[in-house]
């Protein structure tokens, strides 16, 4: 059995997470001294955003070396001990590996300009966060593509070297011993290189058709994840596939390929419902080979926080969702601050921002005309610095201790923090301790607001209306939850333990 398969992971973005120094900026010492705090909470494995110099263009998704640890947040020692420290604790580390694209500052951009893509003239194709996706260089006197900022410049995957580059970064990092890696919008390697133009939409927007998921993307990555395996046998890969569509986001997910893609099918919905939710809990299991697990997510870095998006600041109802990560069939990934329910941070002048795509917004809503007051409206809605605030611990302990930060702080009330993490702790301990967690479902059904589904012996209700719900199966003997004769309290998951002669019975 695979470890990943059992382990709940948790999303630190570093910058926020904890900060040892006092400069406001999270960094690896901070980070090593709340590791007893991560391991309290019971989460088995995390996924940190990327540390490497960088021209903080994007956060660090702008790479400059691929094989060091920008100075913001220590040192690669710093980074060892960090490591070490984590093993210890049994706590896995993923890295993230930006492969796409790395900063224009990156040695390669001036000593190998054969390993970027350059053309004389651009075409229509729009980068991610807006604008065209071309850049003119002066002492070319050609454009490089850029699928991201200007400052990041698309690596050319057509070009072998690249991916010999590539390879030795990867080694670099299993030799001192990390356990996997999130690749980052991984089916945007390769593109149409003849560069048709994209597709425009009726309202005007240019579609990305021809700048990912092109042919020899599988290729690639096979290639990529047989060479980690070999170094590594056990090594975990997820990727990040810039899509919320599901065939899209599954096909990727194969032995040969990668161990899990995040499905933003269901982690990024910008509304909750319970129907939503059972649709996408069952067209995952549609859609997944077969032994592939979907992962399960509602926050990450790159998306409004779950407390305030899908749970409108309902604590009971923050919890249900955690319910369902945790017991659902699947890889959870905790986004750091959820166990706190953080909520999203709002910007009263754009100037309190800090994330591209938030600026950007703003910039692109003055060019059209629109008012300040509107543009801010604007940024605010698109920024994803409202999920990137300073950490909120539950033991009351700060982000800083000098209280400073590089981006505004909420404060969130202590009970809601202490109520929300003790939920998450005992639910992981149950999850640790209870034998359901690679079991297939035997049963999947929604009625009347009412999620269940059994997994081996156990039996799931998640009761997401506003009553008592008489769902308890005959059989069952309550293991969590709250139940009273019979009934399911509102708002609340549940959890069943079926005796033994009662096993086929569904
Ligand atoms: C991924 C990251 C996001 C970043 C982008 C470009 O989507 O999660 O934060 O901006 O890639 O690297
Ligand atoms: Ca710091």
């Amino acid at each position: 059995m695979k470890w990943f398969k059992q382990t709940v992971f948790y999303e630190i973005y570093i910058k926020s997470f904890a900060d040892g120094n006092g400069d406001g900026i999270g960094d690896f010492p901070g980070l090593t001294e709340r590791l007893d705090y991560l391991a309290e909470l019971g989460i088995g494995g995390i996924w940190l955003t990327p540390f490497y110099p960088s021209m903080q263009v994007d956060n660090g998704y702008d790479v400059s070396d691929y094989c060091a640890v920008d100075p913001l947040y220590g040192t690669l020692a710093d980074f060892k001990v960090f490591l070490a420290e984590a093993k210890k604790r049994e706590i896995r580390v993923v890295i993230d590996m930006v492969l796409n694209h790395t900063a224009i500052n990156h040695r390669w951009f001036t000593e190998h300009p054969d390993y970027y893509i350059w053309k004389e003239r651009p075409n229509n194709w729009t980068s991610f966060f807006g604008g065209s996706a071309f850049q003119f260089d002066e002492k070319r006197e050609q454009y490089y593509y850029h699928s991201f900022a200007k400052e990041q410049a698309d690596l050319n995957w057509a070009n072998p070297a690249v991916k010999e580059e590539i390879k030795q970064v990867l080694k670099f990092w299993l030799a001192l011993g990390v356990d996997g890696f999130r690749f980052d919008v991984i089916n945007n390697l390769t593109l149409d290189l003849a560069f048709p133009d994209n597709p425009v939409d009726e309202l005007g927007e240019v579609l990305h058709k021809f700048d990912k998921d092109q042919p020899g993307i599988d290729g690639v990555m096979a290639e990529l994840a047989a060479f980690c395996r070999d170094l590594r046998p056990d090594v975990f890969l997820v990727g990040e596939i810039s899509s919320d569509e599901l065939p899209e986001i599954a096909r990727y997910s194969r032995p040969e390929l990668l161990d899990v893609t995040f499905n933003f099918n269901f982690g990024s919905i910008e509304t909750f419902t319970p129907e939503k939710l059972f649709q996408e809990l069952v067209a995952m299991e549609k859609a997944l080979p077969d032994g592939q697990m979907p992962t399960l997510f509602f926050g990450s870095h790159d998306m409004g926080r779950s407390f305030s998006r899908l749970a409108g600041q309902n604590l009971p109802l923050a919890e249900l969702l955690a319910f369902i990560i945790l017991t659902a069939r699947g890889v959870p990934f905790i986004y750091n601050g959820e166990e706190a329910g953080m909520t999203d941070l709002t910007f009263a002048d754009v100037s309190e921002m800090a994330d591209i795509q938030g600026i950007m917004a703003y910039e692109q809503a003055v060019g059209k005309g629109e008012t300040k007051q509107e543009a801010l409206f604007a940024a605010n809605q698109k920024t994803r610095d409202k999920a990137r605030g300073p950490m909120i611990f539950a033991d009351g302990k700060a982000f800083s201790a000098t209280g400073k930060a590089w981006l505004k702080q909420n404060q969130e009330p202590e009970e809601k923090v202490h109520a929300i993490f003790a939920y998450y702790q005992e639910l992981l301990a149950f999850r640790k301790a209870a034998a359901y967690v690679t079991e297939p479902y035997t049963s999947l059904q929604l009625k009347e607001a009412c999620l269940t589904y059994q997994r081996g012996n156990y039996y799931f209700v998640a009761n997401f209306s506003e009553r008592w719900q008489m769902t308890a199966p005959p059989n069952g003997r309550l293991v969590f939850g709250q139940e009273e004769q019979g009934g399911i309290a509102p708002l609340s998951g549940a959890i069943y333990l079926m005796e033994e002669e009662n096993e086929n019975c569904k």
